[in-house]
């Protein structure tokens, strides 16, 4: 019985991952996802609480209750950090699992080498997290990246000391551990913190890729099977995140990006903007873009953004939102921000879809982005972000750019739209900026 439970589990945590893949169906995905997780749960105690240490109990409601409260006091923007935390306490757990199963003298030599894995990879996960969270939440800088290469010049002979000196083989499982755990304090510590989304993604793969050898010493195939899906679906999204930034998993994780501003001059004054203007502008229009980025978030301007798409769609004016796969800070970032105010998702255009569509559109409302609408990425084989797709909003008829002041995004680099003759800035906070727009719809 208990294995066709663990059959179903399996079966529902690959249908959720499906499911996850369309946002209208991401709240069931959510659902299916649950439900498995408390099958695999419960199956792992035969479905019997009866004889187990009071300590057991208190753990399960005390981590429970947590659980609940903190998902429902995360704020969305907070999102990466909780995935990080779930991420290092995964990767911890796995790391756990396989101490204690090492430390026991019976286990197999066959699976001697899966338990040293799952505990390196595991320990590296638990550090690591941690570190992309303190960095996520501003509390740590970034580590000068010499530090990370001697670590990794000298940690071949730290690998084979145990080998070499008698007395430290008696303490190498406590030293692979804490070898394990500086490994992933460094190699976190010099990537810099705008780059952590991705990292979260990677350490998200090998928290799976240690739950799943955890299973095979511990002999539970729903811990293989939920372990292998976490570990092949987050390297996918770290890769689909990589490709979206051109940039590779290895330049992420060799650290030393997106810290310091690299050029933020420009030649010429931009052209600034009215809330009044731009209401004008925006009532002779026909066809409207919408390009929300990560100034949409940190204003927490979704209603607002909801509320010109109302006033907009009543004067019989088009409006389309075009979604960069890497705008924000986290995969989906704006649509899970778009769908909270229940704008359409027939509205919502990805890149490839909505690039063609630029050329005829007559005003582009860039809303706190940046790095995702620069042209220097088609244009300048210099430019960090060189070759990284982006909106092509530049070749819109009007561009109005909400955002507070000429600042760099993310990449650290100037950005050339803000100076076309066809673009006008509004100065502006997102929320407050657009809440002035629509006030101004009334006078027009
Ligand atoms: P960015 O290029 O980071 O630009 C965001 C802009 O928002 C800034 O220039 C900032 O300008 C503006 N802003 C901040 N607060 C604002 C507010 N309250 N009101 C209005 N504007 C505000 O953002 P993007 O275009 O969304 O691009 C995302 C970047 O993050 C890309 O470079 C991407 O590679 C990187 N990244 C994304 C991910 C994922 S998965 N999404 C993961 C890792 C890295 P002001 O300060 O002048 O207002």
């Amino acid at each position: 019985m208990i294995e066709v439970i663990l059959l179903v589990s399996s079966v529902l945590f690959i249908f959720a991952l499906k499911l996850f893949g369309r946002p209208s169906t991401a709240h069931r995905a959510n659902t299916f996802a649950m439900l498995a997780m408390a099958l695999a749960v419960f199956s792992a105690f035969n479905f019997d609480f009866s004889n187990y240490d009071p300590a057991f109990y208190i753990t399960i409601v005390v981590s429970g209750l947590l659980g609940v409260l903190i998902s429902k006091r995360v704020q969305m923007t907070q999102m990466p950090e909780l995935v990080g935390l779930f991420n290092g306490f995964g990767g911890g757990a796995s790391g756990a699992i396989a101490y204690v199963e090492l430390s026991k003298s019976t286990l197999p030599l066959s699976d001697y080498f899966v338990a040293i894995f799952s505990m390196v990879i595991g320990v590296f996960t638990f550090s690591g997290s941690i570190i992309a969270v303190l960095k996520l939440r501003g509390k740590l800088n970034n580590v000068n990246t010499t530090i990370a290469n001697i670590f990794s010049a000298f940690l071949p002979p730290l690998i084979l000391l145990p080998a070499i000196w008698e007395e430290m083989e008696i303490l190498s499982l406590e030293y692979f551990m804490l070898l394990s755990l500086i490994a992933g304090i460094i190699r976190v510590a010099v990537i810099g913190g705008a780059d952590m989304p991705v990292v979260i993604a990677f350490l998200n793969s090998l928290s799976g890729i240690a739950a799943m050898s955890a299973g095979f010493i511990v002999n539970s195939i729903i811990l293989i099977v939920a372990g292998a899906l976490v570990g092949a679906s987050g390297i996918i999204l770290t890769l689909l995140m990589c490709a979206a930034m051109n940039r590779t998993l290895l330049d992420v994780l060799k650290g030393g990006f997106g810290g310091a501003a690299i050029n933020n001059e420009y030649d010429k004054d931009p052209i600034s903007t009215s809330p009044e203007d731009v209401a004008i502008q925006l009532s002779y229009a026909e066809s409207v873009v919408i390009v929300p980025g990560y100034g949409m978030a940190v204003a927490q301007a979704q209603a607002a953004v909801k509320e010109l798409t109302n006033t907009l769609k009543d004067k019989n004016i088009e409006v389309k939102f075009a979604i960069h796969p890497v705008a924000g800070r986290m995969p989906g970032h704006m649509n899970v921000l778009l769908a909270e105010v229940d704008i359409d998702y027939e509205d919502m255009y990805t890149l490839e879809d909505i690039n063609s569509e630029f050329s005829s559109t007559d005003v582009v409302i860039v809303l706190g982005a940046n790095d995702v609408v620069n042209p220097l990425a088609r244009t300048d084989e210099n430019s960090p972000i060189y070759g990284m797709p982006i909106l092509d909003v530049d070749l819109a008829k009007q561009v109005i750019v909400i955002k507070r002041s000429m600042s760099p995004g993310y990449a650290g680099i100037a950005n050339p739209l803000f100076i076309n003759d066809n673009a006008k800035m509004l100065f502006a906070d997102a929320k407050e900026g657009l809440e002035n727009i629509i006030k101004s719809f009334e006078l027009v």
